[in-house]
């Protein structure tokens, strides 16, 4: 296992897989398979698909820590790119397609409803996690700083949840489906930090750490 997930071929197989979204989208549109609302159709089709590669990339640490699998941490830089990648085709199509462009009507329409108001808050928290993303930015902020700026992905991902759910309006299932997965996700991170500050604070207490003369 540890050979297949070290491979750059594999690395190479999961990038080109998560291209294919991407392409289908691409290829329906060369062929006039988008529907009668083809802005529309790429919308939501990148709405999905980003939220699916911000689940994905939050899978990586619990499943790297559950299934004892370290390696698949060489995969969650590319799936979170990609989930940028995605946001921000859903982005370009509502900035150029949907609005043409037009920076006062976007403005209003950012102040005005509230769905896109958070669309676009999970869109200002995802950017600077693209932007820091390579090693330069993590030598330079320093890991701990790095890893504290990097959870804001979980914000982006709730406020993706909620524009789901209040972009629906009727039939909540699938937002509802995402939140649940967010949510464990998130409970499984913070009992992970919770449990790790319990076992740092066991050590400290514990008879090798004790000082040698009490009294001290
Ligand atoms: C973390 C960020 C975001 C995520 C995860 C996300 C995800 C989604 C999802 C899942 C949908 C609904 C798809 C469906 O109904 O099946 C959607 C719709 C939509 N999103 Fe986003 N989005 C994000 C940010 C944004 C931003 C920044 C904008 C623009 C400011 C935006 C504009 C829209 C619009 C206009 C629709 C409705 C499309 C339509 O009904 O034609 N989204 N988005």
């Amino acid at each position: 296992m540890r050979a297949l997930l070290t491979s750059k071929w594999t690395k190479i197989v999961v990038f080109l897989v998560c291209l294919i979204p991407l392409g289908m989208l691409v290829w329906r549109g060369l062929n006039n398979g988008l529907g009668a609302n083809p802005v529309e159709f790429i919308q939501l089709t990148t709405g999905r698909w980003t939220l699916r590669f911000l689940v994905f990339t939050l899978c990586v640490t619990p499943f790297r820590k559950l299934l004892k699998l370290p390696d698949l941490i060489r995969f969650r830089r590319m799936l979170g790119l990609f989930a940028f990648s995605y946001l921000c085709i859903h982005f370009l199509t509502y900035l150029v397609l949907d609005q043409s462009l037009d920076l006062s009507a976007i403005w209003k329409d950012v102040a005005k409803r509230p769905f896109i108001t958070v669309g676009f808050l999970g869109f200002l928290l995802l950017l600077p996690l693209a932007i820091t993303s390579t090693a330069g930015w993590i030598r330079r902020l320093g890991g701990k700083r790095w890893q504290a700026l990097h959870r804001a992905i979980y914000f982006a991902a709730v406020c993706g949840v909620i524009h789901y759910y209040w972009k629906v309006k009727s039939d909540v299932r699938m937002p509802l489906f995402y939140g649940a997965l967010v949510g464990i996700l998130l409970l499984w991170r913070l009992g992970d930090w919770f449990f790790k500050r319990r076992s740092a604070a066991g050590a400290r207490l514990s008879p090798q750490h004790a000082p040698a003369n009490p009294a001290q």
